[in-house]
């Protein structure tokens, strides 16, 4: 079964804020990626709004003829109030404060299961499909069905950084994790820092594995290889 691949394209804003302006065009991006073959589009927009805009996140849903993923903290009223108008096909709930660099631990959905149970409760009467962040933790995968969400996100930081040390020793959490959840009637997601070179394994490893969402690495390689491109694009137009 082939794993779904969501373009996270915050990257491509964080660039287009760096000058003001619209270039890098980031509803553009969301279109070529779709274009090129993602599967989906994934956003993460903060309250700061320091990459993706709310206004680029309505913009995108216009567009969309993937699978739109909307990521982002629901203690946030904006962003819950965001996520219900837009009615994203899913939506990945994420415990980040405000100002984190990006999202660096999962929900505790033993002792946040309450609060989860609400709040999922609110994106799934509005026909939207929930996913929870969390980290490869048995009895943390265990009890997020009983938060009532469809899927989790496994975060995926612990087996990228440790994939070139010992990758089996590196996967054995997440194979565990993702094995008690499928037991439980949870679809599998997975992202952070996944790239080219660790992504193979990890799904050779966790084969029911639905979707990843993939940012950082994927924007990265899009530089390295369009590069070549581009530096004989500008010296074409230096020539005499
Ligand atoms: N999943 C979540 C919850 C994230 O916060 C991020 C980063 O925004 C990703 C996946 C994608 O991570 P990366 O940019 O390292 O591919």
């Amino acid at each position: 079964m082939p794993t779904k691949l969501s373009v996270n394209i915050n990257k491509i804003a964080t660039l287009r804020n760096s000058r003001g302006g619209d270039n890098p065009d980031v509803i553009k991006a969301a279109i070529d990626c779709q274009q090129f073959g993602a599967d989906g589009i994934t956003v993460h927009p903060r309250p700061d709004e320091r990459h993706i805009r709310y206004s680029d996140v309505r913009e995108i849903s216009k567009i969309i003829t993937t699978e739109f993923n909307i990521e982002g903290n629901p203690t946030e009223d904006k962003f819950v109030d965001l996520v219900l108008e837009v009615k994203p096909a899913q939506v990945t709930l994420v415990p980040d404060s405000p100002g984190q660099l990006t999202s660096n631990h999962g929900w505790d959905t033993i002792k946040e299961k309450g609060y989860l149970q609400q709040i999922i409760g609110v994106f799934k009467n509005a026909g939207i499909r929930v996913s929870i962040f969390v980290d490869p933790i048995e009895r943390i995968a265990a009890a997020a069905a009983a938060t009532g969400a469809d899927r989790v996100e496994l975060y995926t930081e612990d087996y990228a950084k440790n994939y070139r040390k010992d990758k089996d020793a590196a996967i054995a959490a997440y194979v565990k994790a993702a094995d008690i959840a499928t037991k439980n009637g949870l679809g599998l997601n997975a992202g952070h820092d996944l790239d080219r070179e660790n992504l193979r394994f990890f799904k050779q490893s966790i084969p029911n594995l639905l979707e990843v969402s993939i940012g950082h690495a994927l924007i990265a390689d899009a530089l390295y290889y369009g590069l070549e491109n581009v530096i004989q694009l500008y010296k074409r137009a230096l020539i005499g």
